[in-house]
């Protein structure tokens, strides 16, 4: 990779200046050459050549000489002659750097004979062990869970791609409170020939209804404390205000902001009585509901005492899980399938039930867990709360089961690297699972929270229906597809193929520009960042979308075949190519930074890199289309060199997509 290559070659003439320069005693070893050197980076503005280091000025403040004097030096020792033009020193003391035209030529054309494009294989060569995806189920998945198998499938392909030994684990929720819910559902609503006929469909409706019933008796237990506090807040504005009308001027800064604050308050707590009485109106609309919620107005204890039940090995309750849990499997393939993602391990969290206790004595033998109020606590430094691995009534909780499922996976796997790929808001939760393995000295085992943002509705807030039940993923896919055929489905672009696209094409190339678009627009956030979910947007065949970089494959394939290109053969008697026009430059130094995009991917866990490569590259290829003809070029040699960078740009666009689990689409 040209990245690498740049700051080995700084690395050495850093390490050279630092002994000429450096008059204190501190040495400058290795590590500093290393962290001076990774400050080399392409340029954002061409106009600086093709990549820029700006290292002299923080080098200069450590020697105390000029930056443009450390620069210089730098330059001087710097051996990138056969690859580069002359460095320049430029500003304050930047050193740019642009590449040589024969180097990228070569490169390009050595990229593309080489099956990994120039990639790996990675060293060292890490077990990472991913967990991702994750759903709970019995409960119908919904687009939160979208980002998580998204994320973690890219990582993984990514990973995988550069070399590492990659396993997938999908760590079910298949032992929670859910299905609680849907025993109790079963035992008093349920219907045993919708089960046999519709399962999936029943055990979602037991769900809903359980969930319902016990949403309605929150509410209700809820309602008087929110209106109670919805009074405070209003009499706190009513004060707050006198205080600004009355108070000293000295204080009317502070009384100002007080009664700021107090109207978002107040606001909040009138908007919650509000919702909480819609809600209950909505309930109460519905006189047959009414009649059963009053009938089953303890269903939320009883809910955890049939949880408790199956832990605890209840004949029936086991037996009604073991004929519930294949169809949950059946429904969470059918999205895995569409989506085209598999795992290495399902390993759910009821395979791990036989060690909780084990857990809970590993910890009291280091010395790590203790008794409180009945309930045994691992209390870490740092942490308001401690983490409670058994609760008083003898239950384990979700910590104590990631525990037992760290102990498992370090024994069966020894992994160099866990990533845990989930929501942002369970930080906390690992945090402090990741404080008891420091504790219990796994500090070798480098453990990630990959976390991610929430995924918003059109009006900001977590995606829902206008019903308020969350949006269920397949109708979401559904919709994507319908849209994506609707955009690039309609007859008169498929007629202008010959031959026009038929129906069999049509529909693959509606599902993977559907489901690519969901995977896309997803990809395409850093994973810390919450997004708008605008599935209009998503589909466009203009901007950053799949579609767009799916359409620019189909555009890059169909001249290949017109051309009558052997992608696996071009490579051999090819001669580099020509980069004249700077589109043909440029064209082909984005194609070389392939592999860097993926090192940015591996350091931050993070794909949008990745996606916003895949785009840079498809725009870089749009203008060299506009202004480079390839089988019209009107000249064979010119022809030829330019299908090699049509051939790497297709080979590069393919590798990418796949990367982020897309397909391509031969034409469109
Ligand atoms: N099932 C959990 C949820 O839906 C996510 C599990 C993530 N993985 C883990 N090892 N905790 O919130």
């Amino acid at each position: 990779m040209i990245l690498d290559r740049l700051r080995q070659r700084f690395q050495a003439a850093l390490s050279l200046v630092a002994g000429q320069l450096s008059q204190a005693e501190t040495a400058f070893t290795k590590a500093d050459a290393e962290s001076y050197a990774s400050m080399v980076r392409p340029t954002s503005d061409p106009q600086f050549g093709d990549y820029q280091a700006n290292c002299a000025m923080p080098l200069a403040k450590r020697f105390g000489k000029p930056p443009r004097e450390v620069a210089a030096a730098l330059v001087t020792a710097l051996d990138v002659d056969e690859f580069c033009h002359p460095p320049e020193v430029a500003g304050p003391g930047f050193i740019n750097l642009r590449l040589r035209d024969p180097f990228i030529a070569e490169s390009a054309l050595r990229m593309l004979g080489d099956q990994r494009l120039g990639v790996g294989p990675a060293s060292p060569v890490l077990r990472i062990l991913i967990d991702f995806s994750s759903p709970n189920v019995a409960k119908p998945m919904h687009v939160g869970h979208i980002r998580s198998t998204v994320i973690g499938d890219a990582l993984a392909r990514t990973f995988r791609f550069m070399g590492h030994e990659v396993i997938t684990d999908n760590h079910l929720g298949d032992w929670g409170t859910q299905f609680g819910m849907v025993i109790y559902g079963f035992k008093h609503f349920g219907d045993e020939e919708s089960l046999q006929t519709d399962p999936v469909t029943e055990l979602s409706r037991l769900y809903r209804l359980v969930n319902r019933v016990i949403g309605y008796h929150n509410a209700v237990a809820e309602l008087p404390a929110a209106r109670q506090a919805a009074a405070e807040a209003s009499a706190a504005t009513e004060s707050a205000r006198q205080a600004v009308a009355s108070g000293e001027p000295a204080a009317a800064k502070k009384n100002q902001k007080a009664l700021t604050a107090a109207v978002r308050k107040e606001s909040a707590t009138t908007a919650r009585v509000a919702e909480i009485e819609a809600s209950l109106a909505v309930a109460r609309a519905d006189t047959e509901f009414i009649a059963l919620a009053s009938a089953h107005r303890e269903i939320a204890t009883s809910v955890l005492t049939e949880t408790a039940k199956l832990h605890r090995g209840d004949s029936e309750n086991l037996a009604l899980w073991q004929r519930f849990l294949p169809h949950c499997r059946d429904e969470i393939d059918r999205v895995y399938r569409r989506l085209d993602v598999d795992f290495d391990h399902t390993l759910g969290e009821s395979f791990y039930h036989d060690m909780l206790a084990g857990v809970v004595t590993r910890l009291r033998q280091a010395g790590l867990a203790s008794d409180s109020e009945g309930a045994v606590c691992v209390f870490l430094d740092g942490f308001d709360a401690p983490m409670i691995v058994q609760k008083k009534d003898g239950a384990y909780l979700y910590a104590t089961t990631d525990l037992a499922t760290l102990f498992y996976r370090q024994q069966r796997f020894s992994p160099d690297e866990i990533l845990y790929v989930v929501d942002t808001r369970q930080g906390e939760h690992f945090e402090k699972l990741f404080a008891v393995a420091d504790r219990l000295g796994l500090s070798d085992l480098r453990l990630r929270h990959v976390n991610f943002g929430t995924v918003l509705g059109a009006d900001g807030r977590p995606f829902k229906t206008r019903s308020g039940a969350s949006v269920g993923l397949e109708s979401l896919l559904d919709e994507a597809v319908a849209r994506a055929s609707a955009v690039v489905c309609d007859p008169e672009r498929s007629a202008k193929l010959t031959p026009p696209l038929d129906a069999d094409e049509l529909r693959s190339i509606a599902d993977a520009v559907g489901h690519g678009a969901i995977k896309y627009a997803d990809l395409a956030h850093h994973r810390s960042s919450d997004y708008r979910f605008d599935l209009e947007k998503m589909v466009s065949l203009e901007g950053n979308t799949s579609a767009y970089v799916q359409y620019a494959y189909a555009r890059v394939n169909g001249i290949m075949s017109k051309g009558g290109v052997d992608i696996e053969r071009i490579a051999d008697d090819a001669k580099p190519p020509v980069l004249d026009a700077p589109a043909e430059r440029n064209l082909a130094l984005t194609l070389l930074r392939f592999g860097e995009c993926l090192e940015q991917v591996r350091a931050d866990y993070a794909p949008n890199f990745l996606v916003d490569y895949l785009y840079d590259t498809a725009k870089a290829y749009a203008i060299f289309n506009d202004s480079c003809p390839v089988l019209k070029a009107g000249d064979e040699t010119l022809t030829k060199s330019r299908l090699v960078l049509v051939a790497l740009t297709a080979r590069v666009l393919r590798q990418g997509l796949e990367l982020l689990g897309i397909k391509v689409i031969p034409r469109m």
